[in-house]
């Protein structure tokens, strides 16, 4: 179980702790180039962690022919499943013991990337899933672990976390470690073309929340900021391009960039009260990560003005080039093209599922994630966030089983 950190003690445990930036490949076909780093670094028999619909789709034909031709013997698992479960991990903890697997090789979105980043810990670790759960609990540094991202949103090919559904109790545990972070990235093009427009919307938007959740973050950094103003810079002018054209692969690696910045952002500075909001409502009404951030954002920005102006005046001036207007009109405008851009994107305004029957435990776990691991730069009070929660409800709205998953 986490503990709840003060904003200091986050800042200080991202000093003593410091994430760096996975080797980064970028560009169509990088994925080969991973390839072959990784049997250069020693690699004889990765184990590919994926998962069966993208086996299905014959992305991985190519790696796997490079790998058998570069000589190694790869191990495929492929029993990953959108929200892996200890028992899926368990399993491929098994396999990767069993054949001798001296690498772990992910391809695939944010649950199976998870997925491998707990199975190349226990096995380097000899150690279980259980052991593993929790802040700095991988004691020794996990198998050599390469990652190809197959959707843009989640950034889990550049933090230091995985989460693990524990089945008895339908709860989420969390595997916080630096040590979790892959040791070489390759953004590819060709394995994000096929994502559907959806996808591409929900989890691009999810990607545009981190940024802008680590930038307003008062837990600061030069170097973070920095990432998060060009990932929002990049997800305001290609997100739309790629939703509209899906094979537009200079596009695709923008927006894959952008959401590999924007991770390492938030994994520095923190996220906020959109993220504690959607946390809530997915374990309520199953809606996804990316679309359910996507709805609540412009609440949260707009909740936020009154001490974020300057913050969103500065984006409104990289973005337009204009500084003309004082900041509360600049970061209207900012607001503005958040909206803009959900409409592009074809993003409803809230949901009809919504129950207030819920409230009362939605707020209550909301306000203390944000509380215990986020430095929000404006506490939300219980009837703040009720408030937040009746527009959402009140908005012209979708079923869930109308939405997209990524997984
Ligand atoms: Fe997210």
């Amino acid at each position: 179980m986490l503990k709840r950190l003060s904003n200091f003690s986050l800042k200080m445990f991202t000093v003593l702790f410091p994430s760096e930036k996975p080797l980064l490949f970028t560009g169509v076909n990088s994925t080969i180039e991973l390839a072959s780093l990784a049997r250069a670094s020693g690699s004889k028999r990765p184990l590919l962690v994926t998962g069966k619909f993208l086996l299905k789709l014959e992305l991985l034909d190519r790696v796997l022919e490079h790998f058998k031709n570069e000589g190694c013997e790869v191990t495929v698992f492929d029993g990953v499943i959108p929200n892996p479960t200890y028992d899926v991990i368990e399993d491929g903890i098994r396999v990767c013991k069993e054949n001798n697997c001296d690498s772990v090789f992910a391809v695939g979105g944010g649950s199976t990337i998870d997925a491998a980043k707990v199975i190349a810990a226990c096995c380097s670790n000899n150690v279980g899933v259980e052991q593993v759960i929790g802040l700095l609990k991988v004691k020794q540094p996990t198998l050599p672990f390469y990652v190809v991202p197959t959707t843009s949103g989640t950034g889990s090919e550049t933090t230091n976390s995985a989460v693990i559904s524990e089945t008895k109790t339908h709860q989420k545990k969390f595997v916080v470690d630096p040590k979790l972070i892959p040791s070489a990235v390759a953004l590819d093009a060709n394995m994000l073309k096929s994502l559907p427009p959806k996808i591409t919307a929900a989890t691009g938007m999810d990607a545009l929340t981190h940024a802008i959740e680590s930038y307003t973050s008062v837990n600061r950094f030069s170097d973070a900021e920095r990432d998060a103003k060009l990932a929002i810079k990049l997800l305001l002018e290609y997100l739309p391009v790629v939703y509209e054209d899906g094979n537009d692969l200079e596009a695709r690696q923008l927006v894959s960039l952008a959401s590999f910045l924007a991770a390492y952002a938030f994994n520095k500075s923190g996220l906020g009260y959109v993220h504690a909001i959607s946390h809530q409502l997915s374990a309520y009404y199953n809606t996804p990560h990316g679309l359910t951030n996507a709805i609540i954002l412009p609440q949260i920005l707009r909740f936020n003005k009154s001490v974020c102006a300057d913050r969103f005046a500065n984006l409104e001036r990289m973005l337009s080039g204009v500084s003309i207007g004082s900041d509360e009109q600049l970061a209207d405008r900012f607001i503005e093209r958040v909206d803009t851009l959900g409409q592009r994107l074809n993003i409803p305004g809230g949901f009809k599922e919504l129950e207030t029957k819920h409230y009362e435990a939605i707020i209550r776990n909301a306000l203390k994630e944000a509380r215990s691991f986020y430095a929000v730069p404006r506490l939300m009070s219980p009837a703040q966030c009720q408030d937040i929660l009746a527009s959402i409800a009140a908005s012209s709205g979708t079923e869930t089983n109308q939405m997209a998953h990524a997984t």
